[in-house]
């Protein structure tokens, strides 16, 4: 049986205890809101669009959740403006790894532009290549999965299964596009099969075209 987390992940996370999900994941200084939200409209209007990027309110619960976890690596399945926005939320810390990873050849070209005018001159990795060297995670690492291409989300149900031994490991996966019946499907495949939790997301991501998101982990020992 799946067994969903009624309170919050935080709780299986002994060093995040203190933090309620609602309030953490959507409370934000005005100013890191406003350049997200600047960002988010540069991307989306001269390199996107709206329906393929990530949503403010999904930027927002991802940019705390990277505050609060302070993972020592990022993993971006799905370039682009997720890219930055991980780039931005680990702006003031030090000792985080971001890798982007996309499918196509033509969309890395694309982002790395976006990137190196943000000043990013991160070279994005092509998704075969990832998939055929992937490198261990340490625990509490952060997986943000939104790869594929929207109009068909057979990768992103198939990169579930490169991710099974990270959230094992203990990294924690952000998942985007429930609201998409064979999204949700897989994901709740993956969860029954590795005996995963939960944290529905849909509170603070719901946006306007109907997206929400899950967080999937595995539960820690408290030691
Ligand atoms: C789902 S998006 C990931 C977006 C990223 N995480 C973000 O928040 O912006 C990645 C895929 O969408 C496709 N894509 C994104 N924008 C597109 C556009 N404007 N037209 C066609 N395909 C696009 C690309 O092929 C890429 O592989």
């Amino acid at each position: 049986m799946i067994k969903k987390v009624t309170e919050t992940f935080l709780l299986h996370y002994p060093f995040l205890k203190s933090f309620q999900p609602n309030v953490y994941l959507t409370r934000i200084k005005k100013e890191d809101r406003l350049a997200i939200e600047s960002v988010h409209r540069e991307y989306c209007d001269n390199y996107s669009d709206q329906i393929f990027s990530i949503s403010n309110r999904a930027s927002i619960a991802i940019y705390n959740l990277i505050c609060f976890c302070k993972p020592p690596v990022i993993l971006d399945l799905g370039s682009g403006f997720t890219t930055w926005l991980s780039y931005y939320a680990t702006r003031n810390s030090e000792g985080t790894t971001i890798i982007s990873v996309d499918s196509s050849y033509d969309w890395i070209a694309k982002n790395e532009e976006f990137l190196h005018k943000h000043n990013i001159d991160s070279a994005i990795i092509n998704y075969q290549t990832f998939k055929e060297n992937s490198p261990n995670l340490p625990y509490g690492s952060f997986i943000i999965n939104d790869i594929g291409d929207p109009g068909n989300f057979t990768l992103r149900e198939s990169s579930l299964s490169l991710l099974t031994e990270y959230v094992r490991n203990g990294a924690i996966l952000f998942l985007d596009d429930i609201h998409k019946p064979s999204v949700k499907a897989a994901a709740l495949k993956f969860i029954r099969e590795n005996n995963f939790r939960f944290q529905d997301l849909c509170s603070v991501t719901f946006d306007h075209l109907g997206r929400y998101s899950w967080l999937i982990f595995a539960e820690q020992n408290e030691s």
